[in-house]
């Protein structure tokens, strides 16, 4: 096997408007709003460093400081915790060796491709990884770091080793639901890892070459931040980092690794129940509990 520069670094675009859970979000970020216990990003960082990455790159924008702090050191809280006896290790997944969280400012939220391309000085010349918080995915056999089984990144990270070049996780949709997504142009699969031909932002249902989507995990060459310099604004008036991808197929090897686990889409808000209930009908220590509140509700 031929070995690859390892994926050190992973970049969260988390400057968004979070229009859809406003007025939550008018002055909370989206990225953390809790699934039970857990703001959505800190699920996002526990499976990048699952995956081995070492470096966490948030692309924030205003009234997004919360995120950052959140990975602080809270010293007046843990100051009192301990005061009290309280056990701290619950902020463990908190804590970073000093470094390893890093800012980069996109002062206008024009797009997604254009929030990696802020990130294009600490990314530098090197392969790295991209996970959108509001998409939670949990892998099966339990669930994803820190809730059970293999995560998505991880998942990447090994077909990487294999095949290097770029990646990005899909799952099948519906077909009448692809145009809320990218959509790949599938080619030859082997296992599960498959080869994209084509990859387009938010296709009409009847243009959409497959029903396979693109679910919020990539891993990309830095070249992509070349490629997306100057890039012309796409779908929904934004610079799509699809477009950008898509114009990397046929210069450098591109495949799609076909999720093993569940996704939720948590950045809307049936995704977001949805994916609160599940969680917390499989935690130990309320899984019980709610599974009866649950039949209760439904009478
Ligand atoms: P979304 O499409 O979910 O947009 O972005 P949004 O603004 O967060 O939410 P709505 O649609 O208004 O409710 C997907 C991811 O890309 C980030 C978001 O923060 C989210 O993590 N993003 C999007 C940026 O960082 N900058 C942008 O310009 C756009």
């Amino acid at each position: 096997m031929t070995t690859r520069k390892p994926i050190r670094k992973a970049v969260f675009p988390v400057a968004g408007l979070g229009t859809r859970f406003l007025p939550a979000t008018k002055a909370i970020p989206k990225e953390l709003l809790p699934i039970v216990d857990r703001p959505l990003i800190q699920y996002a960082v526990d499976e990048a460093r699952e995956a081995g990455i070492e470096q966490m790159i948030f692309v924030t924008g205003r009234g997004k400081s919360a995120i950052v702090e959140h990975f602080d050191v809270a010293y007046e809280l843990e100051a009192t915790m301990s005061e009290r006896g309280k056990d701290l290790s619950i902020l463990d997944s908190t804590r970073f060796t000093p470094g390893d969280i890093i800012t980069v400012r996109q002062q206008v939220p024009l797009g997604l491709g254009h929030a990696i391309w802020c990130a294009r000085a600490i990314v530098g010349d090197e392969p790295f990884a991209i996970l959108l918080p509001d998409e939670l995915m949990v892998g099966n056999q339990g669930a994803g770091s820190g809730t059970g089984g293999t995560g998505c990144m991880k998942q990447m990270v090994e077909a990487y080793e294999q095949v290097g070049g770029n990646l990005v996780s899909v799952l099948e949709v519906p077909r009448e639901d692809v145009s809320s997504y990218g959509v790949i142009t599938p080619g030859e699969s082997r296992g599960t890892l498959t080869e994209v031909r084509g990859l387009v932002e938010k296709p009409p249902v009847e243009q959409a070459p497959s029903n396979k989507i693109v679910s919020g995990r990539y891993i990309l060459q830095p070249e992509v931040m070349r490629t997306l310099e100057g890039q012309e604004k796409g779908a929904g008036g934004e610079i799509q980092l699809t477009d950008a991808m898509a114009r990397m197929i046929g210069t450098q090897p591109f495949h799609a690794v076909t999720f093993n686990g569940r996704r939720f889409d948590c950045g809307s808000k049936t995704g977001f129940v949805e994916a609160t209930l599940a969680l917390a009908l499989e935690r130990e220590d309320m899984g019980e509990e709610v599974r009866a509140m649950a039949r209760r509700l439904l009478g």
